[in-house]
């Protein structure tokens, strides 16, 4: 294979004029079909038929190939481009490393849950290290969409409801993936997705249209994206779905308007996949050749798996409609990405390196503590946990108590094998002596199956029978009478959130409360282990199970994880990073509401439906620790500023109980008039402690304009306002500790 470093220098010694020079050097060279080719990024998927995907690489050589996950053929592929295309551009290979590649790590939501950005950099750091050990170039996250409907499949991809959180795990993960600049070659090239707002689908329904004024866009949806931009992020992939009726793949606002002249973004632009083809089914092109001439128009430069812009882009420079430099202008970023990851020089992966990194045991403990990291304990009466280890009779029953799938979540690499420790098999490694039976109960499956199916190669269980079911009902019962202990795993299987998994109903799916109605009858100690990708509506657990873990879709060391908080050896810490509704039927639903004339804290007008309560279940930022905290000597540095100063404020936290543990500081504010009506809590600040039993720590956050401005619909435009503000500090978004802030002209 040729190795040859084509201009003799490294990537890390390359100036921007040097990149700029090669970059040119090479243009000046490229024929229109090879430009088009860079456009372009096929799918090597072997169950997609296509276009042959070597002809094309001979032909023009491509931009990027997708969908595949197979190190051999990468450098069988990348061979083709380097020795029989034209100008020999190596290819990007992409693929969605979501949340690990062979190690899995808790999925996004749950990393949010930790409220600890580093672990979502580690993680992404791991993630990024194997994948590129296996010859993956560029992975389709960090997914950046706010997600305020928890009936959207997607959920589970992000980092929840909140700008300022998300914003935090955008810039983290990031970090992770991509490493100081984009040369590092144990890291890939990250890319923000899905620019903008695909998480407020209509009715929480995957791809249906969004509609969202430019006030939530700015202040809400745009924030993570703008924090991974200024992360470095080198590319971003346009949303499927239409904003405002105009399709993002198509949205030239978004695209070009504010991502590349407003915020310049001097990275490229990748549509979602068949993106731009999609834009005719979605009822906005004409036909091909317009789609492909308005997507391009719009800011965006490569072409997922659609080749539209592979069939219509020489034709239309040909008829004159697009020139030789607006195509020109789309190839340089992608060009330039590739001369600034290296690529020219290193195009190829040294085969032997996988086994070499795979599953490092250091990946694995990662892995772990960021699965403890990210759990949720959101109830824990008299104490009932952590549980003793000298339990010797326990049950662990539930679907998912023994599913690697669940364990490991949705968004699976491709043609990946399901390899986690369960929750029954972390218990059994922490109590290796004791007695723990198991049981399934009754399965669980989507009514209607996943349409992604067919892609998953993973073996498939058949599904029970209602008869199969009853007596595994019973069966998990009478596991249950025989045992002194009893942790229920209950929640949704993998396929259940992710794309193309959104629901009506936030409830237990399939019989699982049922079972855990019957099992709490017999009166036994109970657990309540909750292993899903979204908000669920436990109502009845809630007054019922005295002792409820969120521990998300933990990845590989998941079971491990939830043995180490379930007997004590970890104190959990983390928080919700989204709001748990009492029913699918209130979402969307999220704390940073603005007020209404009959606000709800007022007795009388609480609750916005006559048939339940409309606050959530568990707010957001709520976590409960195996240890107290007392929050105390809240203090602003200053009470008056002027618009455009900072003031710092500072608390103390204590850790009241017996044993050490972790507490999320957080800070809320709310602007009490303005141009606009502000929400009436907005995170501004958060930080995770560790403290000793007894110890107090004093944390400052810092507040200034970046803090206090907002895009403003009356006044078309960012402002900081005079006027008076609430502050609260606390461990969720309900904090009661409260000072005054007044800012002054
Ligand atoms: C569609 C999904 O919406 C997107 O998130 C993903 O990156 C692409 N497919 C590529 O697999």
């Amino acid at each position: 294979m040729n190795e040859t470093n084509k201009a003799g220098v490294t990537p890390h010694a390359l100036s921007k004029n040097e990149i700029s020079e090669r970059v040119e050097a090479l243009l000046a060279e490229m024929s229109l079909d090879e430009k088009v080719g860079q456009l372009t990024q096929i799918s090597g998927a072997e169950f997609m038929p296509g276009p042959n995907v070597e002809d094309i690489i001979r032909k023009h050589g491509v931009g990027s190939v997708l969908w595949l996950n197979n190190t051999k053929r990468f450098n069988e592929l990348q061979e083709i481009a380097i020795e029989e295309s034209p100008s020999g551009i190596p290819i990007l290979f992409a693929l969605d490393v979501i949340h690990g590649y062979r190690t899995i790590f808790p999925v996004p939501l749950a990393l949010a849950a930790s409220w600890d950005p580093d672990v979502a950099e580690q993680a992404q750091a791991v993630a990024a290290k194997e994948a590129r050990a296996a010859g993956i170039h560029w992975t389709f996250g960090p997914m950046l969409d706010i997600a305020r409907d928890a009936r959207w499949g997607r959920i589970v991809e992000g980092s929840g409801e909140d700008p300022f959180l998300g914003a935090a795990m955008a810039a983290a993960q990031v970090r992770g993936f991509q490493g100081e600049g984009l040369s590092d070659p144990e890291r890939v090239l990250a890319c923000a997705k899905h620019f903008a707002g695909y998480g407020a689908a209509d009715g929480g329904r995957d791809y249906d249209p969004v509609y969202l004024p430019e006030t939530q866009l700015r202040n809400v949806y745009f924030p993570p994206f703008k924090a991974a931009l200024e992360a470095g992020v080198g590319t971003f992939m346009s949303a499927y779905m239409d904003l405002n009726n105009v399709p993002a793949s198509g949205n030239r606002w978004l695209l070009k308007n504010i991502l590349q002249e407003e915020w310049g973004f001097k990275g490229f632009v990748i549509s979602d996949a068949f993106g731009v083809g999609s834009l005719v089914t979605q009822g906005f092109a004409k036909d091909h050749r317009d789609a492909a001439l308005r997507s391009l128009q719009a800011g965006q430069h490569m072409d997922m798996a659609s080749n539209t812009y592979l069939k219509n882009l020489a034709g239309l420079v040909k008829d004159g409609t697009i020139s030789m430099d607006e195509i020109d202008a789309m190839v340089r970023p992608i060009l330039e990405t590739k001369v600034r990851m290296g690529l020219f020089e290193h195009p190829y992966v040294d085969e032997t390196l996988l086994d070499k990194v795979i599953a490092l045991p250091e990946h694995r403990q990662t892995a772990r503590m960021a699965a403890q990291r990210s759990m949720v304990l959101l109830r824990n009466d008299d104490d009932l946990l952590p549980l003793s280890k000298t339990q010797q009779n326990i049950a662990v029953i539930g679907p998912l108590a023994d599913s690697m799938e669940a364990t490991e979540g949705s968004w699976m690499v491709f043609d990946h094998q399901p390899a986690a420790v369960t929750v029954l098999q972390g218990i059994r490694n922490k109590l290796p002596d004791a007695d723990i039976a198991y049981a399934l109960g009754p399965d669980i499956y989507r009514d209607i199956p996943h349409p992604f199916g067919e892609f998953d190669t993973t073996e498939k269980k058949s599904i029970q029978t209602p008869e199969n079911a009853e007596a595994a009902f019973q069966i998990a019962l009478k596991t249950a009478q025989n045992a002194d202990l009893i942790i229920m795993v209950l929640g949704e299987t993998a396929d259940m959130a992710g794309e193309f998994a959104s629901r009506g109903s936030l409830d237990l799916p399939g019989r699982q409360e049922e079972l855990l109605k019957a099992v709490h009858g017999l009166g036994k100690p109970i657990v309540l282990v909750l292993i899903n990708g979204r908000p669920l509506s436990i109502n009845w657990a809630a007054e019922h199970i005295p002792a409820i873990l969120e521990a998300w879709e933990p990845g590989t060391e998941g079971g491990n994880a939830v043995a180490d908080i379930l007997f004590g050896d970890i104190n959990p810490g983390g928080k919700l990073p989204v709001c748990f509704p009492r029913s699918g039927n209130h979402a969307p639903l999220y704390y940073a509401r603005t007020l209404t004339h009959l606000p709800e804290n007022d007795k009388q007008y609480h609750s916005r439906y006559w048939d339940s309560p409309t606050t959530p279940l568990y707010p957001f930022g709520f976590g409960l620790s195996y240890t107290t905290f007392a929050f105390s000597n809240l203090q602003v540095s200053e009470s008056q500023i002027k618009v455009g100063e900072h003031l710092t404020v500072s608390v103390d936290v204590t850790n009241t109980g017996k044993i050490a543990g972790d507490e999320v500081v957080q800070l809320y504010i709310h602007q009490k008039w303005g141009r606009d009506s502000r929400p009436m809590r907005e995170l501004k600040g958060f930080e995770r402690l560790y403290l000793q039993s007894g110890e107090t720590k004093t944390v400052t956050f810092q507040l200034g304009p970046n803090e206090l401005r907002y895009w403003s619909t009356a006044a078309n435009g960012w402002v900081q306002e005079a006027a008076d503000f609430d502050i609260w500090v606390g461990a969720d978004s309900l904090a009661t500790l409260h000072a005054d802030l007044k800012v002054i002209d």
